[in-house]
């Protein structure tokens, strides 16, 4: 596989070496129990999907927005408009379009920063802000806040449940081939995450409790027994890291050959 990011064997970068991971692991107890007490929940969305058509929540609610069925488009219609937060919107529509058309959230995303705005502004904190749930990852954000980054912006919880695969997909509704957007990937349940080629058919697991890839490669989790749970946290690397992990000549970070 080729990628600027990574190696041929391995398209992703293993930043266990960079960062107090075994904080993070002692830290386990403490963010399942934020997960516990988040109220904020989104149900999972995705970006293209390319193993299924209509088999996730957010195809199946656009899907559902142009069905050919006016009672449908009615329906939809009415849950989008009605009051309430835009998750409760967003639950409604989900639930309502996977049921017509026979598709699943596979689990949820659970904001600790959240991002209000574009997903091109993820990466900074002026435009991400705390969320509901903040105040259960207290211990978390200390933990965060020793990484290094210059500037933390969106932190997200990326929940699978029990027998639910992400199917195969990539972020955001088009893809930005040039862009050098940086985050840490984070595990501490050996979720089954992986980079996948299009190509080759391959899926490339991250085995690593932390990590940082091209953030449009063409991605999925595999189905498990059990939840499971990754850390997502959006920001700027210290030009230190980036030396570090061999990124600071690059001019981008995207791998086009994913695709
Ligand atoms: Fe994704």
């Amino acid at each position: 596989m080729k990628t600027i990011i990574g190696t041929p064997d391995k398209p992703w970068i293993d930043l266990t070496n960079h960062i107090d991971i075994t904080g993070l692991h002692r830290l386990r107890l403490e963010i399942i129990r934020g997960i516990a007490l988040s109220e904020e929940m989104n149900p999972s969305m995705y970006g293209q999907v390319l193993d299924s058509k209509f088999k996730d929540a957010y195809h199946t609610i656009n899907y559902a927005k142009k069905s050919y069925n006016p009672e449908i488009r009615q329906h939809i219609e009415e849950l989008t408009n009605m009051s309430g937060s835009a998750i409760d919107r967003r639950r409604r529509t989900a639930m309502y379009s996977n049921l017509v058309f026979g598709g699943y959230s596979s689990g949820w995303s659970i904001p600790v920063r959240s991002l209000p705005g574009q997903f091109a502004d993820k990466n900074y904190a002026a435009t991400t802000v705390e969320s509901r749930n903040y105040p259960h990852f207290e211990k978390l954000m200390e933990w965060i806040r020793h990484l290094p980054f210059d500037e933390i912006g969106r932190v997200n919880i990326f929940l699978n449940n029990p027998y639910m695969g992400t199917p195969i997909h990539f972020d955001g509704a088009t893809e930005i081939l040039t862009h050098k957007n940086e985050f840490m990937w984070l595990t501490t349940e050996k979720k089954k995450f992986f980079l996948y080629d299009e190509s080759e058919k391959k899926k490339y697991y991250i085995d690593s409790a932390a990590a940082f890839f091209d953030e449009m490669a063409t991605h999925g989790t595999d189905a498990d027994t059990a939840y499971k749970f990754s850390i997502r946290i959006d920001g700027v690397f210290t030009p230190e890291l980036r030396k570090a992990i061999g990124i600071d000549k690059l001019e981008n970070y995207c791998a086009k050959s994913l695709r």
